[in-house]
């Protein structure tokens, strides 16, 4: 990939703290990008920041709230001039059967995957709306998109919904030069998944999953770097499974675990 893409280039990353946000930051500042990442995390982010040196730069964000958008990127613009790619990378999830799931729980988790998505799409856009050169958003989805999991019933629609919504956005915005793409991981080795790292449900994932394991973060974020070069400048509102194959085999039965 060539680092000109990168090169002088202001991203922004939700999720910055942690997993995959953070891959995609370590990667996009290894290739001479500015970062500005944002997460709840603010402690972390404070340390990644003597850890990154200056061109990384935390800001604590809650993606559910609209005016936090507002305001990182008016200080992005602020500070560094325009805004080339966003990276919409925050989650979390609350788990239960449907007849069991809280709307407390099923509001949190679509509040969070879908809604914060959405607000950051739609702040992140207005910005590169008025630059002529436009930008790019990544949004990341998941292959419960495509496949649901037992007790995952919000996560898996809000996913869903975060693909529509990058094929929406990738439709509406691409005359003002703006590509929005979706990346959907299958199991990737982060603090999200530790509850899966229940010996049972683990073995029953790699029986599914043809690789036979999970991907690192880096994995995950090289691919979400290459949907912003130029190497796939024709590519928009795309879906990239990034899933070690897992969809080709299908879910496990995880009915058995609870
Ligand atoms: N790990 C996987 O197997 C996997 C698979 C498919 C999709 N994903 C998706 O990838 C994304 C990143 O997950 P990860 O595995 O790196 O998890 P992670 O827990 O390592 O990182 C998630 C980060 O999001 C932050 N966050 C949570 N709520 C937030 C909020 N309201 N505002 C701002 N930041 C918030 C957390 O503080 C954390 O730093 C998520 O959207 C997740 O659903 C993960």
């Amino acid at each position: 990939m060539s680092q000109i893409t990168f090169q002088r280039k202001t991203a922004f990353v939700t999720g910055a703290a942690s997993g995959i946000g953070l891959a995609i930051t370590r990667q996009l500042l290894e290739n001479g990008s500015t970062v500005v990442g944002a997460d709840l995390n603010e402690d972390r982010l404070k340390e990644l920041e003597v850890e990154l040196g200056s061109s990384f730069n935390g800001k604590k964000l809650d993606v559910t709230k609209e005016a936090e958008h507002e305001e990182v990127i008016s200080s992005i613009v602020k500070e560094h001039g325009k805004l080339d790619f966003a990276f919409n990378v925050a989650g979390a999830n609350k788990s239960g059967t449907i007849t069991d799931l809280s709307l407390d729980d099923w509001n949190f988790t679509v509040d969070l995957i879908l809604n914060g998505v959405f607000l950051g799409m739609k702040h992140q856009a207005r910005q590169m709306k008025k630059q002529e050169h436009g930008g790019s958003i990544v949004n990341v989805s998941s292959l419960n998109a495509h496949v649901p999991m037992y007790t995952g019933s919000a996560y898996a629609s809000a996913k869903a919904g975060v693909e529509m919504l990058t094929k929406n956005g990738a439709l509406e915005l691409a005359r003002d030069n703006i590509k929005v793409n979706a990346i959907l991981p299958g199991l990737v080795n982060t603090p999200l998944v530790d509850d899966f790292k229940s010996e049972e449900i683990f073995e029953s994932f790699m029986e599914r999953i043809p690789m036979k394991r999970a991907a690192e973060p880096e994995e995950v974020a090289k691919p979400a770097l290459f949907l912003v070069s130029e190497g796939a400048s024709y590519i928009n509102g795309a879906s990239l499974l990034v899933d070690g194959a897992w969809a080709v085999s299908g879910y496990p039965d995880l009915s058995k675990f609870f």
